[in-house]
């Protein structure tokens, strides 16, 4: 099996994205490291831990991170105003965050997969302020790393969170520099992608069905944080978009796209702004695969058979 690290703020598309990666023996989540985000950092730990216990695989470690970006002013989600996931919407856990910092686990972990020759894959689902810090502090973790699965970015389906940036890098733009510069080799699941994948009811209605305790959670968060815009998709449905990632290791084939060098703007009025240099006019070479379609029902299809497993016993 395929070890990953899941770097996460939960949110409801992280909550899909865990269940999912701890539902699949393909993949071992040697650690869940959380960062501040969609909400505070005390609630999306909070939320890890619940997400993490529901799941049942309550020996995954999960480590609090950084509590806000490198430079910028603090900015959080769009329900931010609503902190932790009630208990309503997932069940209160026992499970707590160990004592070491994400960071640390991070540097620790990535420089025995160096030493070892065996690289890790990160999913980088959040804005990427524990791993810039921990490339920052140790380049050398670069040699730990795999490749960085990134939900982030937005190169046409701009807007979501302001006019020119996606939410992950608007949030912490000097990180993902950091990060997009590391020499890591990076997938990027832009908007532009996760934007083509929609739930609906009937597969919201088939999660919750067949999917366990997880899946009536899954269900309930996204009836109560309303996901589906008509005017925005222009059809039903709304969008999981850090859920991707997962599904990427799980079956590539679902997605397709082209290399390019991915860069951001840290400053001025439209700092988080992403670019990818899909004509080559830079003289730097691709840092990126970044991906431009999703097979939407092959992907839902996936989502449906994987989560169905934490129903059958
Ligand atoms: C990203 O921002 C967050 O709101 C989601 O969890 C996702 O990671 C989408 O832009
Ligand atoms: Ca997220």
């Amino acid at each position: 099996s395929q070890r990953i690290i899941i770097d996460t703020d939960p949110g409801v598309d992280d909550a899909i994205a865990l269940w999912l990666a701890l539902a699949s023996p393909e993949l071992e989540v040697l650690g869940v490291t959380v960062v501040a985000g969609n909400v505070a950092l005390k609630d999306t730990v909070r939320n890890a831990c619940k997400i993490v216990a529901l799941s049942g695989k309550t020996s995954t470690p999960i480590y609090a991170g950084a509590p806000g970006p490198l430079v910028r002013d603090q900015v959080y989600g769009k329900y931010a105003h609503i902190g932790a996931f009630s208990n309503e919407l997932v069940p209160d856990s026992e499970l707590q965050p160990q004592a070491e910092h994400a960071v640390d686990f991070l540097v620790r972990t990535l420089r025995k997969a160096a030493q070892d020759n065996d690289p890790i894959t990160i999913c980088a689902i959040g804005p990427m302020t524990n791993l810039a810090l921990a490339l920052g502090m140790h380049p050398d973790v670069a040699r730990g790393i795999r490749q960085i699965v990134t939900m982030s970015c937005a190169f046409t389906a701009l807007g979501h969170r302001v006019p020119w940036a996606e939410f992950n890098v608007y949030a912490d733009p000097h990180a993902a520099e950091k990060v997009f510069t590391s020499g890591v080799p990076l997938v990027v699941m832009p908007l532009d992608m996760t934007f083509q994948a929609l739930i609906g009811a009937d597969d919201i209605d088939a999660i919750r069905q067949d999917g366990g305790k997880p899946g009536e959670s899954i269900a309930a968060l996204l009836s109560a944080f309303d996901r589906s815009d008509l005017t925005r998709f222009g059809r039903e449905g709304g969008p999981v978009h850090d859920a991707t990632t997962i599904a990427y290791l799980l079956q590539s084939g679902l997605f397709s796209g082209q290399k390019a060098r991915v860069g951001v703007a840290v400053s001025g009025n439209t700092a988080g702004y992403t670019y990818a240099d899909f004509y080559n006019k830079l003289p730097t070479p691709p840092n990126a695969l970044v991906m431009q379609k999703v097979d939407e029902y092959g992907f839902f299809s996936l989502l449906r058979r994987v989560l169905s497993r934490y129903g059958a016993h």
